[in-house]
């Protein structure tokens, strides 16, 4: 498909993944981590994948973030500047959409344990710009009624060591949401949490994504999780089995 076509196509598509192929060296030979995958995913819809260990969530995650280059194929995500093709971004062009325009939620919340949950969240806005005083202030507000948004509006000034591992979850999902990104990208955000807190975080990551009309790609490995997203992609060996 071409990138007119994806124009053409309703404008609610956000992600779209066509024929992607990433494989890495193994010993003599490769292994073929994503084996020809397409999928897509319109805002405000969530997408579940699926899969025993070693199937591939992760490196198809992966490759929706920028974070690696597929051999072949490509990864049409719709941004605010129109549409690129993620499989051939520059690094410094990927960096740029990470940081404008996808939000990652990772297994361990990667926060910095010195700094207040709002902090953590402003610090987003700020990266790699000196901000003037009307964006910190613009960030300020944002990240408390993001805080608000997650259920920590009273822990906005506490510090991230202070608080428990579902709520760090939580200021994640906040942090990833910064940037207003039209895609947010979760991978087995919920494997180090007690059941409770996880639902917790799912519950917020599914309703986030429907309010906030972003495109959500979940990694997860729960079946019950998998049956409330909008769609289910299974993989075995890196491809997708009906
Ligand atoms: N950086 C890497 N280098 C070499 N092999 C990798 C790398 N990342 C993933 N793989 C391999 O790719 C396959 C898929 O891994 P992964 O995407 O992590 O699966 P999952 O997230 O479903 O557990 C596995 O065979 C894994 O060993
Ligand atoms: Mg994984």
């Amino acid at each position: 498909m071409s990138d007119t076509a994806l124009l053409d196509a309703p404008a609610t598509t956000a992600l779209k993944v066509e024929n992607v192929v990433l494989t890495f060296p193994d010993g003599e030979g490769r292994v073929t981590a994503v084996d020809n995958v397409s999928l897509s995913i319109d805002r405000g819809r969530s997408l579940a994948v699926t899969g025993p260990s070693g199937s591939g969530k992760s490196s198809l995650l992966a490759v929706a973030a920028t974070l690696t280059r597929p051999e072949s194929g490509q990864v049409w995500l719709e941004t605010r500047d129109g549409v690129v093709d993620l499989a051939t971004v520059s690094p410094r062009r990927g960096a740029e959409l990470r940081r404008d325009q996808i939000g990652i939620v990772f297994q361990q919340s990667n926060l910095i344990e010195s700094l207040t949950a709002r902090e953590q969240l402003e610090a987003m806005a700020w990266l790699g710009s000196r901000p003037s005083r009307a964006k910190r202030r613009d960030a300020r507000e944002r990240a408390d009624e993001l805080l608000c948004v997650v259920g920590l509006g009273d822990a906005a000034g506490r510090s991230v060591g202070a608080l428990s591992g579902g709520q760090r979850q939580r200021v994640a999902v906040a942090r990833a949401l910064m940037s207003e990104p039209s895609l947010l990208l979760a991978d087995e955000p919920t494997s180090a949490l007690d059941s409770e807190s996880g639902r917790v975080v799912m519950n917020l990551l599914l309703e986030t994504a429907r309010e906030f009309e972003v495109a959500l790609m979940l990694v997860t490995h729960d079946a019950t999780v998998a049956a409330r997203c909008d769609a289910q992609l299974h993989l075995v060996d890196g491809a997708v089995v009906q």
